[in-house]
C-alpha cells in the first residue's frame, strides 16, 4: 500500500513541539497541507513556517483546547483556509506527577481537561465538516497511560483511559458517516514531557543521579526494546490511519513491547 495524502487537510493540536510537530511534518511529507495548532502561537508558527519550507500549504492557529469557543474558531480556521477538514489528529496533553494522596481538585481538573475534555471538544467541533463532507479521519492521542496504571499518575491515567473509551465509543457512532475515529498509544519518547526541565526522567531521578542519567535507565528498564520511539513512529501511524478507510475503533500501541503480555 503506498500511503499518498496528496490534496488532503490535516489539523494537529498541541503541534508546536514534541509528538504533534512530528506528526504534522509527517503528514505533511505524505501530501497533507497542514493546520499547526497550539497554546503557543510562536512555537506554532515555526512549525508552520518549516512546512511551508517543504513545500506543502501550512497555516498556524493559536487554539486552547480546554476552551469550546477557542476549538470551534480552531475548525473555522481551518475550514476558511483550506476549504475542508480531511484528518483531525488530537494531540495536545499535559502531565503532572503527584500521589493521590498528594493530589489536588485543582490537578486533576487541570490534566483532565486538558488530555480528556479537550479531545471531547475537538471531536465534537472536527466531526461537522467530516459528516458534511461524507468521509474523515480522527486519530486520537491516548498514552501506553491508556492502558496500564501507572503509580503518581493516576490522574493522567484516568485521563488517557478516558480518551481510550471515548475513541471507542465516537467511533461506533460515526461507523456508517465514512468517518474513522482511531488512538494512537505512544510509549515513551523523550520530548519535554519525559526529557529536560520538569520532565518525568528529572522528577523521576534517583538520589545523585542525572537527569541523562535518569533517562537511560528508565529508557532501559521500561522499554521492552531497550531504545525510545519518536515522534516520527507516532507520525507514521497516523499516516496510515489517515490513509486506511477500513481501521477504526482501534487504540494501537507504539511502545517497544512495553503492553506485552
Ligand atoms: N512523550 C511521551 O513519552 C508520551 C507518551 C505517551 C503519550 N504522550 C502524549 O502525546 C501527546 C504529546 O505529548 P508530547 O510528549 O509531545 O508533549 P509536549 O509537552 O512536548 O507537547 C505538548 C504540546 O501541547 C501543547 N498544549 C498543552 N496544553 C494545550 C492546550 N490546552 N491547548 C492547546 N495546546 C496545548 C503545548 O503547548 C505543547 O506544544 C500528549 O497527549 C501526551 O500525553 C506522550
Amino acid at each position: 500500500m503506498v500511503f499518498n495524502l496528496e490534496g488532503k487537510t490535516a489539523l494537529i493540536t498541541g503541534a508546536g513541539q514534541g509528538l504533534g510537530e512530528g506528526i504534522a511534518k509527517r503528514l505533511a511529507e505524505a501530501g497533507c497541507d497542514v493546520a499547526v495548532a497550539d497554546l503557543n502561537p510562536e512555537k506554532a508558527e515555526a512549525v508552520a513556517a518549516a512546512i511551508r519550507a517543504g513545500g506543502r500549504r501550512a497555516l498556524a492557529i493559536k487554539a486552547d483546547i480546554t476552551q469550546w469557543d477557542q476549538v470551534q474558531q480552531m475548525v473555522d480556521s481551518v475550514i476558511a483556509e483550506f476549504g475542508k477538514l480531511d484528518i483531525a489528529v488530537n494531540n495536545a496533553g499535559v502531565i503532572s506527577i503527584k500521589s493521590v494522596a498528594e493530589l489536588s481538585p485543582e490537578d486533576w481538573d487541570f490534566v483532565n481537561n486538558v488530555n480528556a475534555k479537550g479531545v471531547f471538544l475537538c471531536c465534537k467541533a472536527e466531526q461537522e465538516p467530516m459528516k458534511q463532507a461524507g468521509a474523515g479521519r480522527i486519530i486520537n492521542i491516548a498514552s501506553i497511560a491508556g492502558k496500564v496504571g501507572f503509580p503518581d499518575l493516576a490522574h493522567y491515567t484516568a485521563s488517557k483511559f478516558a480518551v481510550v473509551g471515548f475513541t471507542y465509543a465516537l467511533a461506533k457512532e460515526l461507523q456508517r458517516t465514512g468517518i474513522t475515529v482511531n488512538a494512537i498509544c505512544p510509549g515513551i519518547i523523550p520530548t519535554q514531557m519525559w526529557y529536560g526541565p520538569g520532565g518525568l526522567a528529572e522528577r523521576w531521578k534517583n538520589p545523585g543521579e542525572a537527569m541523562e542519567e535518569s533517562w537511560a535507565r528508565h529508557q532501559d528498564t521500561l522499554i521492552p526494546q531497550g531504545e525510545a520511539q519518536t515522534p516520527q513512529d507516532m507520525g507514521d501511524l497516523a499516516v496510515y490511519l489517515a490513509a486506511s478507510p477500513h481501521v477504526t475503533a482501534q487504540a494501537i500501541n507504539v511502545d517497544g513491547g512495553f503492553t506485552s503480555a
